[in-house]
């Protein structure tokens, strides 16, 4: 099949690139003609296991192309999926601006049927909005073409992107007359397209595209709401003397609420769970309806990213308020900037607040991540201190800081950290590490919602 993808980022460059893996001819445009250049000399603008070398070999193989020419691109594809931002407005509702331009582009130019695929996480009507959107914009050409526009959330996980797009929970499919033989000729193309995801059992769930637009949000609400509560439940464990990870442990094996998403850290981040939960929270406000749950798991998250912050200030006996001198003596390591391993995203990172925050109290702050450097970069500047090796962050330091679990920092040389630091202090913000582990060498380590 010809398709096209608009918006080559972390959803839009693995969908096009899965999508020619499995054989079809994709063309994916940006407007960001720096990516587009970057993409079509071989190079990758992000860090996503696996992917560049899908990208190597369907561009190769003459399967995956790049373009910035929007024109081109609404030729090009029998089906167009749509994988834009959707940023927060100032209100915190979803900003679908891109998606409608996206999809009034298409019609700007297309000149046969199209089917229109929505892949961005939107409010509920986006969909429909694009749909009148584009019917405007023929009926301002005077042209009659046939066209649809569907929903199908994207539910991959950054750092495991490629294979969650390969084997799918679920594709979720949002098209008009659901139901068994419901949604037409858009639901036969999508299921020919998802046949190579879809195989050893049936992963396709078909709905009313208001359904769809809702799951995802949904989806990602409740992922949120497991977060907060570990998070809540660690306090409680701090301020009771119990231990969070035993209890962790001992509600995960129920499997009714199973072991995922309810490690206590500190605080989810990320381009999706933050924003998605505030923008649900405005679509149900702009309805009249006060969302409490979405309020509290927002609440509890803004608070556990200070918490670090909190027990640093407590720990050195420096003022929280950021007032006195005592922070500017202070030399920290973070160790991870991305909101979670095995990407370079640091979107709503706590490492990148917690870091701004140590900084604007005048303290050093030495860092390394495995992938993230350059995008914290961006955002702090210089006067973050970078390093490529975690060791080389410690040296001189007073304590380390671990905000993201990489793999590659679960077993570190205590001794070599003794020999490099000053200071003897760990704040664990994962819970990666039994604080006995550090003791030998005169170590404390803060974890969340454990004994130090
Ligand atoms: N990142 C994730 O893990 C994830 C997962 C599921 C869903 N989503 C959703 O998917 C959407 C895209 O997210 P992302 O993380 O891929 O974003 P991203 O910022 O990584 O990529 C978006 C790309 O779109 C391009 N773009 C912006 N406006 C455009 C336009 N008008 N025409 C063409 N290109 C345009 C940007 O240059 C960028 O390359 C968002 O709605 C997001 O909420 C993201």
């Amino acid at each position: 099949m010809r398709i096209t993808i608009i918006g080559s980022g972390y959803v839009g460059l693995v969908t096009g690139a899965c999508l020619a893996d499995a054989g079809n001819h994709v063309l994916c445009m940006d407007n960001d003609a720096a990516k587009v250049e970057l993409l079509r000399g071989g190079g990758i603008p992000i860090y996503e296991p696996g992917l560049e070398q899908l990208v190597r070999d369907n561009s190769a193989a003459g399967r995956l192309a790049f373009t910035d020419d929007l024109k081109k691109s609404a030729a090009h594809g029998e089906v167009l999926f749509i994988a834009v931002p959707t940023p927060p407005d100032e209100d915190g509702a979803a900003d679908v601006r891109h998606v409608l331009a996206a999809a009034r582009a298409i019609a700007a130019c297309m000149a046969e049927e199209k089917l229109v695929v929505n892949k961005s996480t939107a409010p509920v009507g986006t969909v429909h909005r694009a749909r009148e959107v584009m019917a405007e914009e023929l009926g301002r050409r005077g042209k009659e073409i046939k066209f649809s526009v569907v929903s199908n959330p994207e539910f991959l996980k950054e750092g495991a992107a490629v294979e969650d797009f390969m084997k799918p929970d679920r594709i979720i499919i949002g098209v008009d007359g659901e139901g068994e033989g419901g949604g037409g000729k858009a639901r036969q193309v999508l299921e020919q397209l998802y046949a190579p995801f879809n195989r050893s059992r049936r992963r396709m769930l078909v709905m009313d595209v208001r359904s769809a637009e809702l799951t995802k949000y949904a989806a990602n609400a409740m992922l949120a709401t497991k977060i907060s509560f570990i998070n809540e439940m660690a306090a409680l464990a701090e301020i009771l003397g119990a231990d969070i990870e035993h209890v962790r442990q001992g509600i995960g094996a129920d499997r009714r609420i199973g072991h995922h998403c309810i490690y206590p850290g500190c605080g989810y981040g990320g381009s999706c769970l933050p924003k998605d939960v505030q923008a649900l929270r405005r679509t149900a406000a702009g309805h009249g309806y006060e969302a409490r749950i979405l309020a509290a798991v927002s609440d509890v998250n803004r608070a556990q990213k200070t918490l670090l912050a909190k027990k640093i200030a407590a720990h050195f006996n420096v003022d929280d308020g950021g007032r006195g001198e005592g922070w500017k003596k202070l030399r920290f390591a973070l160790w991870g900037l991305a909101f979670k391993p095995n990407t370079d995203d640091v979107r709503e990172a706590p490492a990148i607040a917690l870091a701004r925050h140590l900084l604007a109290r005048g303290a050093q702050v030495q860092a390394h991540d495995p992938a993230a450097n350059a995008n914290a970069k961006k955002i702090l500047g210089d006067g973050l201190r970078l390093y490529d090796d975690p060791y080389a962050a410690l040296s001189g330091c007073d304590a380390l800081l671990v905000l993201t679990e990489w793999k590659v920092f679960h077993n570190p040389d205590v001794k070599r950290m003794a020999s490099l630091m000053r200071g003897r202090a760990v704040f664990d913000g994962r819970n990666m590490y039994r604080p006995a582990m550090f003791s030998a060498a005169g170590f404390t380590c803060h974890g969340i919602g454990r004994p130090a």
